[in-house]
């Protein structure tokens, strides 16, 4: 069966399957040339379901410059306790010196946050994934209004890996906010401690706040924007499928 098929079989057949089996498929199929991408946030479970599959599956994170101490601090706690390697991409040192010297340290108040995302986490992206075939997010379709129609898998809408096509795994996307906790709490798995000071879903310092009960999550992260401009470039045509 070659990958196109697969991934149209797997969208019809695979949307009630656990996300672990997901991620077994998914790495079972392409092997090496697979990465999973952890944002230090509760996406953790994903890196840890996989592990237990293969203790050698690629897992990288972007650092934009402008994360949480907490999350820097996560990320590497999650690196010794599964042992393993997380590769951090960095943005073009060219680029976001550009974007300051022109706009100042925090142009996206006034201007949006596109073209920050784009030099401190697309373009970091790209180059990643420009080096698979395939690659895993902890999206969810509960966290988000631009997100309800995250299927499982899908083409990737807008980057392309070592081929032509890329294929996206989202094996949380039918799991609930309450789900992906009890995970957590069953298996022991480590957390960003800012979860812990009523950050929900956490991006870059400047960009998330806190939420209140009652609140949704994606209210804290860039809340001076419109709730359906809230995504940064990394899953932008998600909900067109
Ligand atoms: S974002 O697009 O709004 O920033 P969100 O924080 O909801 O994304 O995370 C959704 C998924 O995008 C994560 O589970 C992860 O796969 C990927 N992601 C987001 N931010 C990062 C990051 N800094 N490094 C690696 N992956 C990330
Ligand atoms: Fe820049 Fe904010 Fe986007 Fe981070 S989330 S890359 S600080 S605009």
């Amino acid at each position: 069966m070659d990958k196109f098929s697969f991934q149209q079989l797997s969208a019809l057949e695979w949307g009630e399957k656990h996300p672990q089996d997901i991620l077994r498929a998914a790495m079972e199929e392409y092997g090496e040339h697979i990465a999973i991408s952890f944002s230090g946030a509760e996406d953790v479970v994903v890196v840890d379901m996989a592990i237990k599959i293969n203790p050698q599956v690629k897992v990288f994170s972007l650092d934009t410059g402008r994360l949480h101490a907490q999350t820097l601090q996560f990320i590497d706690k999650v690196r010794s306790h599964y042992n393993m390697r997380i590769d951090v991409m960095y943005p073009d040192h060219d680029m976001v010196e550009h974007l300051v010297a022109e706009k100042g340290l925090f142009s996206f108040y006034t201007d949006g946050h596109g073209e920050c995302c784009h030099v401190r986490k697309v373009q970091p992206l790209e180059r990643k994934l420009s080096t698979v075939d395939a690659w895993v997010t902890g999206q969810r379709r509960d966290q988000s209004p631009t997100r309800t129609d995250v299927p499982v898998v899908q083409l990737d809408p807008r980057f392309k890996g070592r081929g032509e096509q890329l294929v996206k795994f989202n094996p949380l996307a039918n799991w609930t906010s309450q789900q992906v906790w009890e995970y957590i709490r069953a298996f022991d798995v480590p957390y960003n401690e800012l979860h812990s000071q009523g950050f929900i879903s956490i991006g870059c310092a400047p960009c998330t706040r806190q939420v209140h009960p009652g609140q949704h999550e994606r209210e804290g992260r860039w809340w001076w924007e419109e709730a359906t401009m809230k995504e940064c470039g990394l899953h932008l045509a998600d909900s067109s499928k």
